[in-house]
């Protein structure tokens, strides 16, 4: 079977689209109002951009053309953090993506409890495995309905003790969820490891063309 892309509407190519691209890690992303109020939502588009510095990436779509209260909130503070939610935690990370007004607060209507964090405003979940402390870098829109590429520099990795050993995430441990198509999750099955391949230094401060 082949598909024409552009025969495809918006919505059916976000379905085929969100159906390739499997399985998918989730930013729950917390971030602050101007008037205060602590957004939380899952974002799954979500990826690693670059490692010096450390850079990450969402895509944020908008709702009926007006951007979501995460993508106004970073526009405004420029400051977010990715919270990495375990598998234990699934149910809260898919309700949290219920369409809220801005001064409803998912974390409280959820009763997830917040930390500070260390260098910016916005606070992160306290009971997740992983936070990230975000700076926005840039912002860069795609395609014909405005979402938006944001990234961000992580400041800050909070890793819940145990988690992170000999520079290593042990992923049992993490424990982590991913999206599949639609409302459809999956934790982490067989970890199958293989023969080291050896690589060039990925990791050069000067680059050579
Ligand atoms: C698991 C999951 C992943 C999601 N991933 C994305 C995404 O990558 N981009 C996006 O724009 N919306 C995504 N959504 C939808 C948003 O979470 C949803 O629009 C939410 O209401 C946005 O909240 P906000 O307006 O408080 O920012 C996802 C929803 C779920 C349940």
């Amino acid at each position: 079977m082949q598909i024409m892309a552009e025969s495809l509407s918006p919505e059916a190519t976000y379905r085929l689209m969100s159906g390739v691209v499997v399985p998918r890690p989730i930013a729950w992303i917390t971030t602050v109002s101007d008037d205060g109020v602590v957004n939380l939502a899952p974002f799954s588009c979500f990826t690693f951009v670059s490692n010096k510095p450390p850079l990450i990436g969402v895509n944020i779509g908008r709702k009926a053309g007006v951007r979501k209260d995460t993508g106004a909130n970073i526009h405004a503070s420029g400051e977010y953090v990715i919270n990495i939610g375990d598998a234990t935690q699934l149910e809260a990370i898919h309700l949290s993506s219920v369409e809220h007004p801005p001064e409803v607060s998912e974390t409280d209507v959820l009763g997830l409890a917040t930390a500070p964090s260390r260098i910016i405003r916005t606070p992160r979940l306290a009971d997740v495995p992983v936070s990230m402390e975000c700076r926005l870098e840039r912002i860069i829109e795609f395609g014909d309905t405005g979402a938006e590429f944001v990234v961000g520099e992580v400041l800050v990795f909070h890793l819940r003790d145990g988690l992170y050993r000999d520079g290593k995430v042990d992923t049992r441990e993490l424990n982590p969820v991913c999206r599949i198509g639609g409302p459809n999750y999956a934790s982490l099955g067989d970890i199958v490891t293989l023969r080291a391949v050896g690589q060039t230094e990925k990791s050069v401060l000067n680059r050579n063309g």
